[in-house]
């Protein structure tokens, strides 16, 4: 069954509802044996991409194709969001011709500025303040694994950025507890810290900000990191090598979590940095499955927000 939304855009994870998530996560799993699915027939979604992709433009694009839909990929080049021509004019233009539009930005104000002028969905495929279509396919890979979210502990190791604040507060909502290790200065925002510190009050789960590596992974159920430059942060290489060089995610890191936890990462690794070499193929690693969950997660989000109830 499609799922109602509330909300007419995903641009912040905390548009959709613990309840919303929980359901996306069930109709999630039906697509993955149900086929032929043909709710986004006739429908066209432009994908408005200014940063590179792999995972989440294919996953995107997949997602519409087996949904008999139809995207258009429109890089930076093509459309030049706010360079070429004015985000409003954009924006009135394309919710004439597409049904929605999936936008990767440098700008989370981009994104505010295309939904302020959209008729049409307007999804975060990620900004520089948050990845939440990353966090769906994070928290369905971990539920699919453990069979629950409620009392799961997420040990987060490394920058506060994009993918922390959406899996922080996602987590929160859904009644994982959530540890953060970071370095001083790469600490989560301090609106998605008290986003995330109230959901997890709210729904009986810890959330933790601390500067051990060792002392978050302690029992903890997932361990997981991500890149310490993200796109757009290459000239902070050096310096972000220094601050996060003990922060690298390695076997013997993992012997502080259960037994059972398991590894995550959003990909693409930067071997050397994070995590030694070759760690996505760590027997505890889940990274290709929570990567390919984008596909199912990505599936039932468009059929939630844009299509038909076949
Ligand atoms: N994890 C993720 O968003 O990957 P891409 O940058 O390849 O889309």
């Amino acid at each position: 069954m499609k799922v109602e939304l509330t909300h007419p855009h995903l641009l912040s994870i905390t548009d959709l509802s613990s309840k919303e998530v929980l359901s996306l996560f069930d109709r999630s799993r039906e697509l993955k044996t149900t086929t032929p699915v043909t709710s986004l027939q006739g429908k066209s979604v432009g994908l408005l991409f200014e940063k590179p992709s792999l995972r989440t433009r294919v996953s995107f694009e997949v997602a519409i194709h087996q949904l008999s839909g139809n995207a258009i990929y429109l890089g930076q080049n093509e459309v030049g969001l706010g360079t070429r021509e004015p985000i409003a004019d954009i924006s009135l233009l394309l919710s004439r011709l597409v049904d929605a539009v999936a936008c990767r930005t440098y700008s989370h104000a981009n994104l505010e500025e295309l939904a302020d002028h959209s008729s049409i969905p307007i999804i975060n495929a990620l900004s520089d303040k948050e990845h939440p279509t990353q966090a769906l396919a994070d928290l369905l890979t971990i539920q699919e694994h453990f069979g629950r979210l409620n009392g799961i502990i997420i040990a987060y190791i490394g920058d506060g950025n994009n993918v922390a604040a959406s899996l922080a507060q996602c987590a929160a909502s859904v009644g994982a507890s959530f540890r953060i290790a970071s370095p001083p200065g790469y600490d989560l925002p301090a609106d998605i810290f008290d986003i995330a510190s109230k959901l997890a009050n709210s729904n009986g789960s810890q959330f933790m900000s601390l500067r051990s590596p060792s002392e978050a992974v302690s029992n903890a159920d997932v361990v997981y990191t991500d890149v310490w430059s993200s796109m757009g942060q290459e000239n902070e290489t050096e310096v972000r090598h220094k601050d996060f060089s003990q922060f690298q995610v390695t076997d013997e890191l993992l012997k502080y979590a259960k037994s059972d936890a398991i590894f995550m990462h959003p990909m693409p690794a930067h071997y050397g940095e994070e995590v030694p070499d070759n760690f996505l193929e760590h027997p505890q690693s889940v990274t290709y499955e929570q990567a390919a969950n984008k596909l199912y997660i990505l599936k039932a989000l468009l059929e939630a927000m844009l299509g038909s109830d076949t």
